[in-house]
């Protein structure tokens, strides 16, 4: 499609075939196990389904136009990452790893890397702390917002300060989108996301994808998702692509209201540490105590109590409970859905009234 065309128009008819009589806008999913395949392996690129299925071919295509990189769908976030650190690191390289990221990346690291011989050297999400820790590095990783302190890094200028210490960088984009960063455009090897986010949107897919500069990077991801089996079901991935053409007014209406929830909260002397980007569904703020903070989560109505981020529904939740991050006790993640802005805004205010005491 055309480069032209503006992220809006994009995300509704990335992946989809042209328009032929009689055929649906996007192809159904494609369930097969074998594939016909007479004479040569090579005589069609569908064989067998742990390799290749045309309904990923469709989603990749999409998602290869919004990155700006070859993409490769994996079963979750967990195995896109897992795709991208386990095969490329060994003994004697140096992984640059946050301290303050998402922990299965960090437990991955300590339970299978570094008994390899692998160096991980733990930074927070901090551009000169990232800096120092490059000389002799291998890959550098970074989350940018991090989840869930959201800080944010120059991706373009961490590009070339890594490029230039002869090492790779992987930028895990779950929190920002495609349409809010493009890694690999701004200079960045690899954009890692986990697609059960705001990809989807509708919290009821667990997905993941990596885009890659390189196609001989997503060739060994290929490999790699083939050989481990780590793939998708067609369904969910048919699933994936459907809502990909909401993505950009999911996006910019749960940005939008989540900038606002920011600034009301800011306002206010009961809730500390507000922190929003400026972009992105996701804020976080303080409510001191843990029992304060739970109430205010019980007493929330139309805001669900979860885990993970991105979804069409609002959700909260004491990130302290998972005892994974380095958070105080009444730090509180709030993820930003598709309610009406003055209904949600009421809703947090009357449960921190009934915080209050
Ligand atoms: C920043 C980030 N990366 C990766 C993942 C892993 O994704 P998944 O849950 O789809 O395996 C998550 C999940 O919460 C995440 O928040």
């Amino acid at each position: 499609m055309s480069d032209r065309l503006r992220p809006a128009t994009r995300v509704v008819h990335a992946g989809l075939p042209p328009a032929r009589q009689g055929e649906p806008y996007l192809p159904g999913p494609v369930f097969a196990a074998p594939f016909h395949l007479a004479g040569p392996s090579d005589a069609s690129p569908y064989g067998y389904g742990r390799y290749a299925n045309p309904t990923w071919t469709a989603y990749e295509a999409a998602l290869s136009e919004l990155e700006g990189g070859e993409t490769v769908v994996f079963a979750s976030g967990a195995a896109a990452c897992a795709a991208v650190l386990l095969p490329a690191l060994g003994d004697g390289d140096v992984l640059v790893l946050p301290s303050d990221g998402y922990p299965v990346v960090r437990k991955l690291a300590t339970e299978h890397l570094a008994p390899r011989g692998v160096e991980i050297r733990w930074v927070p999400t901090d551009e000169q702390a990232v800096r120092a820790a490059l000389p002799g590095a291998t890959l550098v990783w970074v989350e940018t917002p991090s989840n869930p302190g959201l800080d944010v890094l120059d991706v373009a200028a961490l590009a070339q300060a890594v490029h230039a210490a002869g090492a790779g960088l992987a930028v895990d984009n779950t929190l920002a989108t495609p349409l809010n960063q493009r890694p690999l455009e701004l200079g960045a090897d690899l954009s890692v996301s986990s697609a059960s986010k705001h990809l989807t949107g509708h919290s009821d897919l667990v997905l993941g994808c990596v885009a890659a500069a390189d196609p001989e990077r997503a060739a060994a991801l290929r490999t790699w998702r083939g050989l481990t089996g780590a793939i998708p079901g067609p369904f969910e991935v048919w699933l994936a692509h459907r809502s990909l053409a909401t993505l950009h007014v999911r996006v910019e209406r749960q940005d939008a209201t989540a900038r606002a929830l920011a600034t009301v909260l800011r306002a206010r002397d009961d809730v500390a540490s507000v922190r929003h980007p400026g972009f992105g569904s996701v804020l976080c703020f303080d409510l001191g105590a843990q029992e304060r903070a739970q109430v205010f989560l019980g007493a929330l109505r139309i805001v669900a109590e979860a885990t993970s981020f991105g979804g069409v529904h609002s959700s909260a939740e004491r990130r302290a409970r998972w005892g994974t991050d380095d958070v105080s006790p009444g730090f509180v993640r709030f993820s930003v859905g598709l309610e009406d802005a003055g209904d949600l805004r009421a809703d947090v205010l009357r449960a921190l009234e009934a915080a209050a005491g």
